[in-house]
Order: C-alpha cells, then structure tokens, then sequence
C-alpha cells in the first residue's frame, strides 16, 4: 500500500507530480486560459464582492497566506486570511458583499466548518477548496473546488497543500480573467509555467538525499528559524510547521525584515536558518538578512533558483530550484523542507506518519 516506500508521507511527497498534474488539467482550457465551469460565475457576480475572506486550519490556512498574495495581485480585490478557531468566535465584519473560502483537504475540520457556517451567516457568498469529494464542508459551500491529490495517508499535508496552491492559484487567474483585471499574456506565461510543473518537481525530488544530509546536521537542534519575505515568509510558515509537526523540533518561522525588530539576539551558532529566496522584488533584502544572521554565527540553508548567482555568496549551503515564475516558485520551494523535515523525524527515530498528538482530521473543538 506504501508503493515500495518506508512511510507515506515520502510516497505522498513523490506523488505530487501527478497531483499537481492532475490537478492543473482540469482547469485548463486547450487555448492556455483557465476554466472552472462548475462555478457557473461571470464577470458580473464580482460587481457584489468588496472583499474576499480566506480561513481555515493548520497547513490550509498557510495556502490560504499564499492565496491572499495571489489574489490580491491579479484580482485586485482585499484579501483576509484568518485562523477558522479565531475567525468563527470573532465579530466579524463579514457581509453579503464578501466572498469566504475555506480551504480544507479532509472537508471534515469542525473549525473550519464553522467559520463556513459563521460567514454565511453574515450572508457571504462562499466556495470551499477541499480534497474530499461530498465532505461536510463541500455540502455546506455554495461552490466546490477540488483538489485532485488522491487520498493522503501521513497527518502531516504534503500532496494537500501543493495542489491547494495550484488550484488557488488557477481560481486567481480565472477570476483576474473574468474581471479582466489581468492580460491574456501574464495567463499564458503561468499557464505554461503550470503545464511544466510537474517536470520541475520532478527535478526538485531529486534533492532527497541532499536533505537527508542536511537532515543529520539538525536532528540536534534546539530551535531552527525559518525566514522568508512576501510568499515566501508564508512559505517559510508551512516549511516551520511541517518540521515541528513531524520531528518535535521548535522551529520558528519569520518575516525576515522583521528580525532585527524582536528576536534576531535568538539567532546563535545554534540556531540553523533555512532562508528561502524566491521572490525577485525583495532578493536583495533578503540577502542582507541572511548576511545579519550568518553574522550571529548561524548556518544558513539557502532555498532558491538554481540561477541565483548571489545567493550562495551568503549561505552556508544551498538547495537549488529550477527558474520558473515567481508566483509558482513556492509550489517548488516548499518540497526540500517537506524532505527535510521527513527526513528529521526519521533519522529522530519518531512516528512520521502518525505524530504524537496530531490526528488527520480534527472533528472536535
Ligand atoms: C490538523 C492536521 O489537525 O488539521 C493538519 O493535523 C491539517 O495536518 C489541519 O493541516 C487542517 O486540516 P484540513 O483537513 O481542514 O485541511
């Protein structure tokens, strides 16, 4: 059942070509524009939509934070993202003029539900983006995207969140689209780059035994910071949880500008950093903020493109990704610190498909 892998959390990190694969198709139309016929939407039901509210739990909530990046950029329209267990005991301001969606690969997380819930009570029109096809959360949202990961086995997310991410970021396009709040030329370039994922994933699975090494030199720490700027400060978030969730190592994602304004007298020789560096507009700030850390004695994981001449200048190491766009450079980014944090718990001797404390779907509150 495991397909000739030792734990399904790696099987479910090999399978994310296929998942990502099959996740795109669906929503592309042969001309290289995107398509989400169940939707039934025109252009004219975004006239009644001011703001658009994203909340759910865990590892969905961080690729509600990618989301929001993507979205706001080609939508043009406000995004919140919100924790479902904080959002659902809120005041919100939620109206008939916003659009709420839950993002959630079981379809079953009882707070995620609930915020669902609390949204259309205050009339928004809602959409959930879920794994689990007929879950509670697909019959309660007026509408249903689908991710197409297969079934996911680990509790840590891996496949789910990938696919979340893509189908996010296709529902952006299409909705840019609709709007005509973006070009047919900016669809075409992250259509193609979509179409040739699944090869450069590929690509990026082969530093599995590089993060097996990087892996030995961590199962001793304490606490690792990771740090990122724009999506990649939502990335270094997932990349975070995935290690505490699976290996019980304190890990702290940051903003990476934000350091020197609170914690940066953390950072020792320690502390290991993983720096991801993907988004071009901030590479030049997130090269000083590696050099700030290295400063403090820390080794300094660099994750970026594979033609990032500067990058390696700072790092004490890097893991290099194929040049794609950057709004899909975080679909790449997060599969060595997938392997990494797989490859921590192992190497600790723990549970990496079954954590302690950690259930797959959580139905209580
Ligand atoms: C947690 C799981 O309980 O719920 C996480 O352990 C998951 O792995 C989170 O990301 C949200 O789950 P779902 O099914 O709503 O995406």
């Amino acid at each position: 059942e495991k397909g000739g892998y030792p734990h399904f959390m790696l099987k479910e990190i090999f399978e994310q070509p296929k998942a990502v694969r099959d996740t795109v198709q669906i929503h592309l139309n042969k001309d290289g524009s995107v398509t989400f016929p169940d939707l039934g939407w025109t252009k004219e039901c975004f006239e009644n939509i001011d703001n658009i509210l994203i909340t759910a739990c865990g590892t969905a909530y961080h690729a509600g934070l990618v989301a929001k990046h993507y979205i706001e950029r080609f939508v043009k329209i406000p995004v919140s993202v919100e924790i479902a267990s904080e959002y659902r005991y809120s005041k919100p301001l939620t109206t008939n003029r916003t659009l709420c969606i839950v993002v959630s690969q079981s379809g079953e997380t009882i707070d995620t539900l609930e915020a669902l819930k609390e949204a259309k009570k205050h009339g928004a029109k809602s959409l959930a983006v879920t794994n689990s096809i007929g879950s509670s959360i697909a019959r309660e949202a007026d509408h249903v995207v689908y991710t197409l990961a297969g079934p996911e086995i680990a509790v840590a997310s891996t496949k789910a969140y990938t696919t979340q991410l893509v189908a996010l970021l296709m529902l952006a396009l299409y909705m840019a689209q609709l709007r005509g709040t973006i070009s047919m030329d900016l669809i075409h370039k992250i259509t193609d780059g979509l179409k040739d994922l699944p090869k450069q994933i590929e690509k990026v699975l082969k530093e599995k035994d590089h993060m097996a090494e990087v892996a030995d030199r961590l199962i001793k720490a304490h606490d690792i910071f990771y740090l990122g700027r724009s999506i990649d400060y939502a990335i270094a978030m997932e990349g975070a949880l995935k290690l505490k969730e699976v290996s019980y190592i304190h890990a702290e994602s940051y903003a990476a500008g934000e350091l020197k304004h609170g914690t940066l007298a953390l950072i020792t020789a320690d502390t290991p950093v993983i720096a991801v560096a993907t988004q071009d507009a901030v590479s030049s700030k997130m090269y000083s903020n590696i050099q700030e850390v290295k400063a403090r004695g820390a080794e300094v994981l660099g994750i970026g493109y594979e033609d990032d001449k500067e990058l390696g200048k700072y790092t004490t190491e890097t893991v290099r990704i194929p040049r794609v766009d950057f709004f899909i450079a975080p679909i790449l980014s997060v599969i060595p610190m997938q392997l990494l944090a797989y490859y921590t718990s192992v190497k600790r001797g723990n549970d990496v498909d079954k954590p302690r404390n950690l259930a797959k779907s959580v139905t209580v509150e």
